[in-house]
């Protein structure tokens, strides 16, 4: 490695699970599934965790978030490396990256509005969701930069760290749904976010409808990877009697099953393999759960707020 190379790829990546539940948190505010019951009353098997977002950094002093969860205040508050450290004003975060345009991970964009630098990067599709919406315009643009990222476009996230976007089999956002919706199809709607650092390989995938030869093949040989989490069994919110979809027309592939996500990567060489996003009715939230038993003797992890990964 050149001492050019070196410098570049100093420091190790960084990654904090901020929130680890899926769209609606855990507990949700409306729910009593299984797991909320048990969150609402503090059994000691379950945790709650706030919605979809991690942050990455390789320094320790400067982040980017991927992904804005409503509760990014509250995430802020619990996290020390993301709060202001000096003068009157001041963040340690210098770049938002967001995956798709769900609630869940652009409606902490919202709570980032008082007039501090940042650089706001997503697909030129996601920004022109977020143009299209006005209420976004409460993020300065003297101060907030908006960045188009092109798939496949290596990118610096943070000096020192840079990354790229992937298509993955996903939907469009939930209000932009239309009479007809296309599930599983791959654009600029939904991505997945490449780490690259050094020849370490990290991915993050919170949202993802099936997992085709191109993406295993894409994930094979990675040091890390944290995948969408959000369901056990496609049919697991009817049956609960939360919902009437299921998770493949969510654009979330289960973790069960044949074509479920711990099948998908059974085969993969992948060192370390976590679940994020995780829906409130997912079983796996339940330790000491036959579900959780599966995914943690299939080698998964289940990530929690505040789960500290380091490659
Ligand atoms: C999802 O991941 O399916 C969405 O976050 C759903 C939602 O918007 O609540
Ligand atoms: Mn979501
Ligand atoms: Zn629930």
């Amino acid at each position: 490695m050149s001492l050019a190379e070196s410098v570049r790829t100093a420091g190790s990546l960084q990654l904090r699970v901020l929130g680890a539940a899926a769209g609606g948190g855990s507990p949700q505010w409306n729910c009593r599934c299984e797991v909320c019951r048990l969150l609402w009353t503090n059994d000691p098997r379950v945790t709650p965790r706030t919605q979809s977002s991690i942050a990455a950094s390789v320094d320790g002093e400067n982040w980017a978030l991927i992904n804005c969860a409503p509760e990014v205040l509250n995430q802020i508050q619990k996290t020390p490396a993301l709060q202001p450290s000096w003068g009157d004003r001041h963040t340690p975060i210098r770049s938002v990256l967001v995956t798709n345009a769900d609630v869940d991970h652009i409606g902490g964009l919202l709570n980032l509005r008082e007039s501090s630098p940042f650089r706001l990067l997503a697909t030129p599709l996601i920004q022109d969701v977020l143009a299209q919406n006005p209420i976004f315009d409460v993020l300065n643009p003297e101060f907030v930069e908006r960045e188009p990222i092109a798939l496949g476009e290596t990118f610096t996230l943070l000096e020192g760290l840079e990354a790229r976007l992937f298509a993955v089999p996903g939907k469009t956002a939930l209000y932009l749904e239309g009479d007809t919706v296309e599930i599983g199809g791959e654009s600029e709607s939904t991505v997945g976010v490449e780490f690259v650092h050094g020849d370490q390989r990290a991915y993050y995938i919170p949202g993802c409808a099936a997992m085709t030869p191109a993406l295993a093949s894409r994930l094979d040989g990675a040091d890390l990877v944290l995948f969408d989490g959000t369901l056990w069994r496609d049919d697991e919110m009817i049956e609960a009697g939360v919902g009437v979809k299921t998770g493949a027309r969510m654009g979330h592939m289960s973790m069960s099953g044949d074509d479920g996500s711990i099948a998908a990567f059974a085969d993969l060489d992948v060192a370390r393999r976590v679940f994020v996003h995780i829906n409130n009715t997912n079983p796996v939230l339940i330790e000491g759960s036959k579900a959780r038993l599966a995914a943690e003797n299939a080698g998964w992890e289940i990530a929690f707020d505040g789960m500290e990964l380091d490659c």
